[in-house]
């Protein structure tokens, strides 16, 4: 059992690299209950297609890589980064990307979301992302409150692939 989280415990954020090891323990974070419910795809991943979509899908050019946060030298969340449009059919920009954010199953319930969300947003920040988006289901409270918390603010609800979604979004400021 992992101790609640204190602001003296250090998380750190490091790549996440794309070797079967690190696609096992995301496609494993994946497939667990809570994070399908929580997906919009909510079939379990199958190892063949998940490490094809994991070395195509997760490490572009146009967008921060995906990022472990590690607490007491474990591996305790997985965010991950997808580029955005300003507008539809315009070409997605590295200055704005979508995050989602898994925390490790046997890490969750325990006050780390809001500063794995706060260091993920000056890590961003230092990659000259100015906007960062968040799509929550309606009924995913825990995730609602972390982004709020984490200075997310609500932007409206979209309907994807029929679900009823919440959208947050984090502005960060330039850094000269
Ligand atoms: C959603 C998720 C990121 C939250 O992270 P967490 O570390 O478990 O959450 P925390 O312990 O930091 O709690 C965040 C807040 O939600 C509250 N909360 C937790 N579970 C809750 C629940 N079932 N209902 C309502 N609030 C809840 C906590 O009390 C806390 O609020 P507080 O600070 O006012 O006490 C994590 O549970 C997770 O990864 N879930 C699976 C994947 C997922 O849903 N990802 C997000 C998709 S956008």
């Amino acid at each position: 059992m992992h101790a609640p989280y204190t602001p003296e415990r250090k998380i750190e954020l490091v790549p996440a690299k794309p070797n079967e090891a690190d696609a096992r323990l995301i496609m494993e974070w994946r497939n667990d209950p809570v994070s399908l419910e929580a997906s919009f795809g909510q079939k379990p991943k199958v190892w063949e297609a998940f490490w094809e979509e994991f070395r195509s899908d997760y490490f572009l050019e146009n967008c921060p890589h995906p990022l472990f946060a590690r607490i007491d030298d474990s591996n305790a969340a997985f965010l991950r980064f997808r580029p955005l449009a300003v507008e539809d059919g315009d070409e997605p920009r590295a200055t704005q990307c979508d995050i989602s954010i898994n925390i490790a199953p046997e890490f969750r319930g325990r006050g780390l979301a809001v500063p794995v969300l706060e260091q993920a947003s000056k890590y961003l920040q230092a990659q000259g992302v100015y906007t960062v988006i968040a799509e929550v289901k309606s009924h995913n409270f825990a995730s609602k409150k972390a982004f709020l918390k984490a200075g997310y603010a609500f932007r409206g609800v979209q309907s994807k692939k029929g679900v009823s979604v919440m959208v947050y979004q984090k502005n960060l400021s330039v850094t000269s």
